[in-house]
């Protein structure tokens, strides 16, 4: 049977104005609300695109009326009938659509549904265990919706706009080996290659790297990738990216080529003006003044360096710290001298929940003078000399971390936006683009008792540091760079080695010994010996990049069906178990346990 009996479609639920009164139409879609106001029934009829008010009255139509009774949240109906103008007094300017209604002459229920979990009526918060639960539900509401149209609109700009200029959008294999972007790998076992494993791609670096040797010279793709890590509001394990390399290219027409595209995806996916060039900090300012490589600049608390006043100060701890080659970092919160000892024991657990030692601070007060535990500590003299650097005046609170360089970072970094989230210092409407520059190439890892890239082991050392590699690793820096969009590092890239030699170089940098390296990367050794042009390139989170656009706080609500802190699927329940028949078909025993 035909449930709609032939009835097509003529508008969406969002279209019909005033323009269209007196003509017929049919819409379709789902009952979002119903109304029974004695003799007449009002229905809010909701589809992808908006709302319309469908009236049913008994002298326009009997039967349908009759039927409209039956009518719950979430059946699926057509409605043929005539757009009038709403009565004085029943418009609704909130919607687009607010000022006509449809009298519905002919009534199809063509499915009915289950109550749901939740109402899709309302704004407020919604258990997410629920929301994934029943995704197809909460995929009607409107702002996820929204979040959807906005990811498919910055999907199609980036085409677009790449296309226009000589890209080429290639695919890459998911059956793939390990590649090292410091996750760990999701694995697939060969049935045909029994005991041997393809790894799902942590990103295609390599394979787009070997394009640029087939000389391809611009690929891009929006592409999966997969990580098996812990999970995080901006993390999950499997996410997008757009993905990209070019050859014959410096940092500096990448970054070009980059902001060209971040002002086209915000002006075509949001109608916003994106200026250009962006900011550009060295990794080593960032991490100075904002204690983290992925500063939110919308708002000041800056850190600053008070290292060298406090090595002399009566406070034994701060002198400790820096006789030991930690430092101290201050940060004046300015205008946040009324915080309560609440506020401030918060604070602290904040601060050491962090890893902190503790959180000292000074409150400025009227007459200039201190109030603060450790005021006794410091002398006048160190008093001037702090409130000058901090450049601290009454009404304001300064907060000093003392520890060694990465633990205060980590801890002032993090109460610097910790105090911006309390006070609403960050401004609505804002995108604050900052380049990060001059990356170390490698980082003591004291876990591992090595070396380790911050990016990946592809990424090119500056050829002035390249002397370093072997004397003084620590201090190459690398060609890389990231972006950060309001404080969410949104992507990151480098120029590549293509030297077989310099490649060799940073495995034993890295300590990768030879034939391990051989056995993981031969083939882009080998390749990289058969004419390899000089490339680079990037790869962005696309979730995390329309997470911002759409003023999110996670990027689960920008994907459509993501997963949970467990990387669970609530919706179809994966991982879930499988048969004896098929682990033994991949050579796989059951049983292990941890
Ligand atoms: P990188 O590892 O920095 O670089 O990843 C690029 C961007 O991908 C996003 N991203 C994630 N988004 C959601 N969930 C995750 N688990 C996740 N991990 C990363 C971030 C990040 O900036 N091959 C290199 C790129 C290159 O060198 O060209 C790479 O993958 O926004
Ligand atoms: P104490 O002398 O341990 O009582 O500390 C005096 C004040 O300094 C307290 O407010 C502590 O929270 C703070 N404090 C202690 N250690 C540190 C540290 N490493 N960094 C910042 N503040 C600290």
């Amino acid at each position: 049977m035909d449930f709609m009996d032939g009835l097509k479609r003529t508008h969406d639920c969002y279209s019909l104005t005033e323009t269209a009164l007196d003509q017929d139409v049919v819409l379709m879609g789902w009952v979002l609300r119903r109304r029974d106001h004695g003799g007449l029934i009002f229905i809010d009829l909701r589809d992808r695109k908006g709302i319309t008010q469908v009236v049913f009255a008994p002298e326009v139509d009997a039967d349908s009326h009759q039927k409209a009774h039956s009518l719950r949240s979430e059946y699926v109906i057509a409605v043929k009938g005539m757009v009038r103008r709403r009565p004085e007094g029943m418009a609704n300017s909130k919607i687009k659509t607010g000022m006509i209604e449809v009298a519905c002459r002919d009534l199809r229920i063509l499915n009915t549904s289950k109550t749901p979990a939740f109402s899709l009526d309302e704004e407020g918060e919604i258990s997410e265990n629920l929301r994934l639960t029943y995704r197809y539900l909460d995929l009607r509401r409107p702002h996820m919706v929204e979040s959807i149209n906005l990811r498919h609109r910055v999907c199609q700009a980036m085409r677009s706009y790449l296309n226009s200029r000589d890209f080429l959008e290639i695919e890459t294999p998911m059956l793939t080996r390990s590649t090292p972007e410091g996750a760990r790998d999701y694995l697939v076992p060969s049935r045909v290659n029994p005991g041997r494993f393809y790894a799902l791609p942590q990103s295609p670096q390599l394979y787009k790297q070997i394009l640029m040797i087939s000389g391809l010279e611009r690929y891009y793709q929006i592409v999966k990738c997969f990580r098996d890590e812990d999970l995080r509001a901006d993390r999950q394990p499997e996410f997008t990216q757009l993905d990209m390399e070019m050859s014959f290219i410096d940092e500096d027409d990448i970054i070009d080529l980059i902001e060209g595209l971040m002002c086209f995806l915000f002006k075509e996916a949001l109608g916003k003006d994106i200026k250009t060039p962006f900011r550009r900090l060295t990794f080593q300012e960032a991490m100075d003044r904002f204690g983290t490589d992925r500063p939110d600049t919308r708002f000041g608390l800056e850190l600053c360096d008070i290292s060298d006043i406090a090595a002399g100060c009566g406070l034994k701890v701060f002198q400790k710290v820096v006789s030991a080659g930690g430092v101290v970092k201050a940060i004046n919160a300015k205008g946040m001298g009324d915080l309560s000892r609440k506020d401030l024991d918060d604070l602290t657990e904040f601060a050491m929940g962090l890893g902190a030692k503790g959180l000292a601070w000074v409150k400025i007060k009227e007459d200039g003078s201190w109030q603060s535990p450790i005021a006794k500590f410091f002398s006048e003299e160190e008093k001037k000399a702090i409130v000058q650097q901090l450049g601290a005046a009454p009404g304001d609170i300064m907060f000093f971390g003392a520890d060694q360089k990465a633990a205060v970072y980590r801890v002032l970094g993090e109460l610097r936006t910790e105090l911006a989230r309390r006070r609403n210092l960050v401004p609505e409407g804002k995108f604050n683009f900052i380049w990060i520059t001059e990356f170390p190439l490698l980082e003591y890892d004291e876990d591992e008792g090595r070396f380790v890239t911050l990016h990946h082991p592809f990424t090119s050392p500056r050829t002035e540091d390249l002397e370093l590699l072997s004397s003084d690793p620590a201090n190459v820096r690398s060609r890389a760079y990231d972006l950060v969009l309001n404080g969410v590092e949104i992507g990151g890239g480098s120029i590549r080695i293509h030297q077989t030699s310099v490649q060799e170089a940073v495995f034993r940098a890295l300590s990768i010994p030879e034939e391990e390296a051989r056995d993981k990367f031969g083939f882009l050794l080998e390749a990289l010996a058969y004419g390899a042009p000089p490339h680079g390139g990037i790869a962005f989170g696309l979730d995390r990049l329309v997470m911002v656009m759409a003023g999110k706080d996670t990027i689960r609500d920008v994907m459509a069906f993501p997963k949970t802190q467990k990387a669970q699927c609530l919706l179809t329940h994966a991982p879930a178990n499988v048969s004896m028949a098929q682990l033994a078909e991949l050579y796989l025993k059951p049983g292990w346990k941890r």
